[in-house]
């Protein structure tokens, strides 16, 4: 573990490591996480989906973070600035997301650190995101300080296409 390190990529690196990102997603969405995809998606459809984020990457309006174990990336996530005026003080995160054969070691736990960092240092001190109620995520959120608002029963279809329930959480940092 003491050997991957967490870093942001910039556009450019993003681009040429889209492989790996998709590899990661993918896993996540193989192994039932609902993270916005249906089962059976595709390695070429988990990289358009990368693909899709690099120009917010390029403007800055979003930053992505990775663990990076020297080889291969095993981890994201994804800081989204809020665009609307007047919530300057806000971001949202994202893509959360561990290779499955690296997790419970704690790498989620140091992402979501390095993610509030950064948007501590962006002069973001409001930070929202979304989860399946009592998944992986829920867990790691409420035992990293995260406050639950809501549960929205029905809110997204598992990957089976299962009507689930979402968890809704803040942070003020
Ligand atoms: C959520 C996720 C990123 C957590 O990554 P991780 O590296 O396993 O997290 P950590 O090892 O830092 O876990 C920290 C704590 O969270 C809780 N936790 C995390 N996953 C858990 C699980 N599957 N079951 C029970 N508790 C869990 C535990 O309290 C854990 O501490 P412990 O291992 O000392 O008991 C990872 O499970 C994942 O990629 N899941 C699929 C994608 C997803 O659902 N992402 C969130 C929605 S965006």
């Amino acid at each position: 573990m003491s050997a991957i390190v967490i870093r942001e990529l910039d556009a450019a690196e993003a681009e040429r490591r889209v492989a790996e990102l998709g590899v990661i997603l993918r896993d996540a969405v193989e192994g039932g996480a609902s993270v916005n995809f249906l089962a059976g998606f595709t390695q070429a459809e988990a990289e358009a989906y990368w693909r899709g984020q690099i120009p917010g990457i390029a403007d800055g309006s979003r930053h992505l973070l990775v663990a990076d174990d020297g080889e291969k990336l095993v981890g994201t996530v994804v800081l989204t600035l809020a665009p609307q005026p007047n919530q300057p003080h806000r971001a949202d995160v994202g893509k959360m997301l561990v290779l499955s054969t690296l997790r419970r070691q704690g790498l989620g736990s140091k992402l979501l650190d390095a993610v509030e960092a950064l948007a501590r240092a962006k002069g973001r001190t409001l930070l929202m995101l979304d989860t399946t109620a009592g998944s992986s995520g829920d867990l790691l959120y409420r035992c990293r300080g995260w406050v639950q608002y809501g549960i929205v029963p029905g809110h997204a279809l598992s990957t089976a296409g299962v009507p689930t329930a979402t968890s809704f959480y803040y942070k003020e940092i």
